[in-house]
């Protein structure tokens, strides 16, 4: 299984948005681990495996109160980075066993989402420049859950030739079935990918590119960071930088979270939610796509057949091949 290799552990991934965790537990699943999420009294978000130290109730039914978690089973309640401060049936203010404080794991909210790493971090989250300069804004799009491995999702995100088959409905435009050379080169500290222009539809897309033409011209600048982010820049004529990072998570061999997150330096006067219906769309139909593939994708590149084209997905299959040893 994908997820049980150990090398996973160690990398960031998004299980839900910062606007999500407030008054109540959150349930999610990373590398087939259940977690609770809250928020603490003092603001941070804490991550625990979903399991409560006494009698083993899944923490995620319990409720928040004053920032502690309740355990739904007895009422045990947990503070501050999952210090356990109240066992009811020992009296308020008594001492409590060591073993009942929280195994909690690492946690950093980021870019409006929450990132956990099960084991000791690797590498950090890869930076976005644009999340610190004031020219850009940052729109988010909340989580989903798509039923496909993430290594499909990431192969997908790094790859063009499916532009004029899947995304007929959208951008892709079924004449530009040619992919030009592609040379991959590092892009910046955190990303490894290239650059390429592509002709696209823009009936449905001027509220994201500002544009009115049919078609338009993108020139994009597309990347991987390990394990499974992928960050797709498009730079328009205009001057107009639209930036997408694309994030999938494991839960487990076959099923993922998707997020994407946008910054562009508009001049915002087109609502987030109108800017990203696009996107979303584009999005919906790659997660039809994938999901009727099944399976994780074989880190063995000789168990499927790569041409030109796949040049970003073979050097990123090549480099997770590596990372997972
Ligand atoms: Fe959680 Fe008993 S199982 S308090
Ligand atoms: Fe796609």
């Amino acid at each position: 299984m994908l997820i049980e290799n150990e090398a996973l552990l160690h990398h960031w991934y998004v299980v839900t948005e910062s606007a999500d965790v407030s008054d109540e537990p959150v349930a999610v699943k990373v590398l087939g681990r259940d977690l609770v999420i809250w928020r603490s009294a003092d603001g941070a978000v804490v991550a625990a495996p979903d399991r409560c130290p006494h009698r083993e109730a899944p923490l995620s039914e319990g409720t928040v109160h004053d920032g502690c978690l309740v355990c739904p089973y007895h009422g045990w309640r947990f503070g501050d980075a999952g210090t356990c401060v109240e066992v009811p049936s020992s009296g308020i203010g008594k001492k409590v066993p060591p073993a009942a404080h929280l195994p909690t794991v690492n946690v950093q909210e980021r870019f409006g989402l929450v990132w956990v790493c099960l084991g000791e971090p690797a590498a950090d989250i890869p930076a976005m420049d644009a999340e610190d300069d004031e020219k850009y804004r940052r729109i988010n799009s909340g989580v989903q859950v798509w039923n496909t491995s993430c290594t499909r999702m990431t192969d997908n995100f790094l790859d063009i030739s499916h532009f004029p088959y899947v995304h007929i409905g959208t951008f892709g435009i079924a004449q530009n079935q040619d992919v030009p050379k592609i040379e991959m080169e590092q892009l910046d500290d955190d990303f490894f990918g290239y650059q390429y222009e592509v002709d696209v539809r823009n009936e449905d897309g001027a509220a994201s590119s500002g544009l009115d033409d049919a078609v338009i011209t993108r020139r994009m600048t597309t990347g991987f960071n390990l394990p499974f982010t992928v960050r797709s820049t498009i730079h328009y004529e205009t001057g107009l930088d639209h930036l997408i990072l694309l994030c999938s998570t494991p839960i487990d061999d076959v099923t993922s979270y998707f997020t994407f997150v946008i910054w562009r330096n508009d001049d915002f006067s087109v609502p987030g939610e109108d800017v990203i219906v696009f996107d979303r769309a584009i999005g919906a139909e790659d997660k039809v796509m994938l999901e009727k593939v099944k399976g994780v994708l074989p880190l063995d590149q000789r168990a499927t057949v790569s041409v030109q084209s796949d040049k970003p997905s073979v050097e990123w299959r090549r480099r997770l091949a590596e990372l997972l040893g």
